[in-house]
């Protein structure tokens, strides 16, 4: 594993509601403590204090000079000899050939994240665990150190890491989720506010995790007041998404017992009803124009040039009649699903999915239907993610259950529905959804 020189030193300190969290979890008994970018040893502190009198080991890990000054100033006269101070980058200190593999009883980080994708680690999942063939990832910063951790723990050690979004929400990290769950428990996801590190816009996660053992729920907890709420998600409902942030989890359970108590209104999978291509041209554009995110204004899809300006695509991912489209990335994003008028033919950029539904004739049904949850808190929760920067991924859209039947229950309100959206009536359209979701008691 190589640590990239020019990898981003970030060094915000926890932020005190974390670390008042993590005290609470501090276990008992721990003779040995790593903290692998230990900063000014805010986090080392709960886990010496609850126990200075069993503790016999202290590894201190920064890759600044700095911070591990304070930390001796701080906590040599409380813990002697005991405290190892070591000014290095961990991933090269713990590499695999590391002596120290599952020594610790507990690593307490809060692992440099920038954010930066273009600044990757490559690691060989064969050296950090158990695989049998060599498995090169490239992976940020914290997952790394993440990997790292959980070899250096000794078996039912336990692991706290203060991470942001992309390890417990992405698609991408759905395996380091997984690999999480195979090489032991993860027992409490806990989710704290959007900039709780100041210029951190995503919200934060501390997960704790336990090694070499099975537990059939995580408990995740969200932090955004101080009576925070929680959930159970047992390991069985972790399905494929494997998601462990309370935000998704919470609209999930709310959205299940929608459908559940409203068979009448005929859901149905996004999936079986229509196919989701991505456009065929890459943006940013040059030269001739395709239809990109920027064409949906005023709340619909349109083109404000000459249509001789566009590329044509008459591929199955250029635009055909009755096809719908939505922005694939971009803030509100999953509010964007719009009826394709008169753009047959044209070419889509790679920013813009088009959506086809497997009848024609369904499309005005489909849009109906989707839009009513689309453009509500709990289906941008369901649909969208990312942090600062939305995107849909169109698994997560195929998955979605929506009220196919909502037209039948409301079918005068539908036929102004058809009208509004052939004639371009925004206002109409908006105000006939929201009509329609009150009749159907779509609280969403
Ligand atoms: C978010 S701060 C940790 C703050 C600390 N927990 C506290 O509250 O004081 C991250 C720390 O990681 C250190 N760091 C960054 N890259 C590192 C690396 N590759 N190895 C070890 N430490 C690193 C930074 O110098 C910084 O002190």
């Amino acid at each position: 594993m190589k640590l990239n020189s020019e990898l981003p030193v970030c060094k915000y300190n926890t932020p005190k509601p974390i670390v008042d969290v993590i005290a609470k979890h501090v276990p008992k008994n721990i003779i040995t403590l790593l903290d692998p970018a230990v900063g000014e040893g805010s986090l080392i502190y709960p886990f010496i204090r609850r126990n200075l009198a069993n503790i016999k080991k202290v590894v201190c890990i920064d890759i600044e000079q700095a911070a591990l000054i304070k930390v001796q100033n701080q906590y040599r006269a409380l813990l002697g000899e005991s405290l190892e101070l070591f000014h290095n980058d961990f991933i090269q200190w713990s590499s695999p050939l590391s002596k120290l593999e599952s020594y610790f009883d507990c690593i307490v980080m809060n692992p440099p994240f920038c954010g930066r994708n273009d600044v990757l680690i490559k690691i060989n999942m064969q050296d950090e665990s158990s695989e049998t063939t060599i498995s090169y990832k490239h992976v940020p910063i914290e997952i790394a150190f993440i990997i790292r951790a959980i070899r250096l723990l000794k078996p039912f050690g336990k692991l706290f890491a203060v991470l942001p979004s992309s390890l417990v929400t992405s698609e991408r990290m759905i395996w380091v989720r997984k690999f999480m769950i195979k090489m032991g428990a993860v027992l409490y996801v806990y989710e704290f506010p959007r900039y709780s590190f100041k210029r951190v816009e995503g919200r934060t996660y501390l997960l704790i995790f336990k090694k070499s053992t099975k537990h059939n729920n995580i408990v995740v907890t969200n932090k955004d007041s101080q009576a925070s709420s929680r959930i159970l998600i047992n390991r069985s409902e972790l399905t494929n998404n494997y998601r462990f942030d309370y935000a998704f989890q919470s609209a999930y359970r709310r959205y299940n017992k929608l459908i559940e108590s409203s068979p009448y209104l005929k859901w149905e999978k996004v999936d079986n009803l229509l196919q989701i291509y991505r456009g065929s041209v890459k943006s940013p554009l040059n030269g001739k124009l395709a239809i990109h995110t920027s064409n949906f204004k005023g709340y619909h899809w349109q083109i404000s040039s000459d249509e001789d300006q566009y590329t044509t695509d008459y591929s199955m991912r250029g635009i055909q009649n009755g096809d719908l489209l939505v922005k694939r990335v971009g803030r509100n994003c999953s509010q964007s699903i719009g009826l394709a008028l008169n753009l047959q033919g044209i070419a889509c950029t790679d920013c813009v999915f088009v959506l086809r539904p497997k009848k024609t004739k369904w499309s005005i049904s489909i849009l109906l239907a989707l839009r009513i949850i689309a453009n509500s808190t709990i289906g941008s929760k369901l649909i969208e993610r990312g942090i600062g920067a939305k995107y849909i991924a169109a698994k997560s859209l195929l998955n979605l259950m929506i009220p196919i039947g909502v037209y039948e229950s409301n079918p005068q309100c539908f036929r102004n529905y058809s009208y509004a959206v052939k004639k371009i009536m925004i206002e109409s359209m908006l105000s006939i959804e929201n009509k329609i979701r009150k009749n159907s008691k779509l609280y969403l």
